[in-house]
């Protein structure tokens, strides 16, 4: 019934083809990829495996889809969702009626990386006569945060964390405001290790100096309050902070709403105001966004929308406890094994292990840990830090854990057993001896051909095992990674044409 040549025909055939042919497509491609549900990938993916939470989100997105949030007087539903998330997201963060935050407003936005460029535009525009912005983050800080830099033309002032604690000192980050500095940025937690910083220190310092702090709660601004009322000691971080004048927290992630949806807060709607774009001189509709996207799909917001509400403040805090226990279970199973040490002691939803000396090659691990079924995430050593496993936990991973122990051991003995991988020679003088402007795109192609990167699209676009390209990028500078993987990436970016 799959029309064999479907990708090599590209999305336009010169008939179109049934709806179920369509859709069975769609079932095809989605074959190769990594498992949304189930509690075995961890990253990319939120899942509470609450069940008809799906239907539910997908039929709010289907009454939506067509809705465009360009224009709140045509649409007032939409603007009735988004009011009713931004009011929601305040809440759990500590503002609204009777807080010390009673004027908190906000903006619904399409994800985490675009709620902090508005934070770190609106900061910026707040400075007209600053003629060179800077702002000053964590080195721990979501890579969203140097994006916005790039984009805005603001210079990024990165403070080291202790390899130790993974936080930054706040006396360091005090020390780093200057006079063009327009906001001081810090994460609750961060995405990498899972730590709070010392919000309460770092936004003193900013409120200080007279500059605007910044939350990154999006990976954990929804799960933080619950876990503190569940008993767990968790920091202040939220708008009960004195300072912190702008949080970010994203639905897709901790409150369980399908992809597209998080939530920018501003202390008050002053400080919200220069985030909007105005412009009535040409001949069309005078555009008013408050946000980076103009046309905007109501289908995410409606399916946030019903996810919160089905999920209920009783549902989130359900949900924490399940998601607390896995982290727990997580956290045991990688004590229990020699070779591998936590890279910090679980504060959040994330736990991130690396290898002790002596201990399993950990890409290796990673590879091992894949072929039992289990989707963790590899990240590269960093300014004296180790390379580490990240797992992202979800309330989904909960009936696995049990399962995962072992797994775990098992693949240690196996990357044990297998050893280090050990870069060929030419490759790592390669490594040693390329620099960023040196590559070519060819260079890309041939490197990529001979470690099976991109080689079969039946079997999607990464060879089974990865560490020895992991290995031959932990090796690189980060500039060299970054100029190898965006021609990797583009290189997979190719389109494919309809034969003429
Ligand atoms: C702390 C933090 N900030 C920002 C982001 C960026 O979010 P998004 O991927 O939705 O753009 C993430 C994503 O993981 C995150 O963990």
């Amino acid at each position: 019934m799959i029309d064999e040549n479907r990708v090599e025909a590209g999305a336009l055939p010169a008939a179109g083809v049934p709806a179920e042919v369509a859709l069975a497509e769609v079932r095809q491609l989605r074959g190769v990829d990594r498992p949304t549900h189930g509690g075995r990938l961890f990253a990319y993916v939120y899942d509470p495996a609450v069940p008809g939470l799906d239907d539910l989100a997908a039929a709010a997105h289907r009454e939506s889809a067509h809705v465009n949030g360009l224009d709140p007087t045509a649409f007032p539903s939409l603007l009735a969702m988004e009011n009713a998330l931004v009011g929601a997201a305040g809440r759990v963060l500590g503002a609204g009626p009777g807080t010390t935050a009673p004027d908190v407003v906000g903006s619904v936005t399409s994800g985490g990386t675009e709620s902090l460029i508005l934070a770190v535009k609106t900061a910026r525009d707040a400075h007209p006569e600053i003629t060179a912005p800077r702002i000053v983050v964590p080195s721990s800080a979501h890579a969203a945060f140097a994006k916005a830099a790039h984009y805005l033309r603001v210079a990024l002032d990165v403070v080291p964390v202790s390899p130790e604690t993974l936080r930054p000192d706040p006396a360091v980050m005090a020390a780093a405001i200057r006079p063009e500095t327009v906001l001081v940025a810090c994460s609750a937690p961060s995405y990498a290790h899972g730590v709070v910083d010392p919000v309460a220190q770092i936004a003193a310092a900013a409120a200080e100096a007279g500059v605007r702090c910044h939350v990154d709660a999006c990976f954990g601004g929804w799960t933080l309050p619950y876990l503190r009322r569940l008993g767990e000691p968790v920091p202040a971080f939220d708008f009960a902070v004195p300072g912190v004048t702008s949080i970010s927290v994203d639905l897709h992630k901790y409150a369980y709403a399908p992809k597209g949806v998080s939530v920018l807060l501003h202390r008050d709607a002053a400080m919200r105001a220069p985030q909007y774009f105005a412009y009535a001189d040409w001949p069309g509709y005078t555009m008013i966004n408050p946000v980076i996207a103009s046309t905007r799909s109501g289908g995410p917001i409606a399916a946030a929308y019903a996810t919160v509400r089905h999920l209920g403040d009783d549902g989130y805090l359900r949900l924490a406890a399940v998601t607390r226990d896995a982290v727990a279970g997580l956290a045991d199973a990688v004590r229990a094994v020699d070779g591998l040490r936590l890279m910090a002691e679980p504060e959040s939803t994330v736990v991130c292990f690396t290898a002790t000396e002596g201990g399993p090659d950990l890409f290796v691990l990673v590879d091992e840990l894949t072929s039992r079924g289990w989707h963790t995430q590899p990240q590269l050593s960093y300014a004296g830090l180790p390379a580490s496993v990240h797992l992202t936990v979800t309330a989904a991973v909960a009936p696995r854990v049990a399962e995962f122990g072992p797994d775990l051991a098992e693949a240690v003995a196996a990357a044990r057993a297998a050893g280090p991988v050990r870069l060929p020679a030419e490759l790592g003088a390669m490594v040693g001896a390329l620099t960023p402007d040196a590559l070519t795109p060819e260079m890309v192609v041939g490197l990529a051909a001979g470690l099976g990167l991109g080689g079969d699209p039946d079997a999607g676009p990464l060879p089974e095992r990865m560490a020895l390209v992991n290995t031959l990028l932990d090796a690189a500078p980060s500039a060299l990674r970054e100029r190898l993987l965006v021609e990797f990436v583009s290189l997979l970016q190719r389109p494919t044409w309809a034969p003429s």
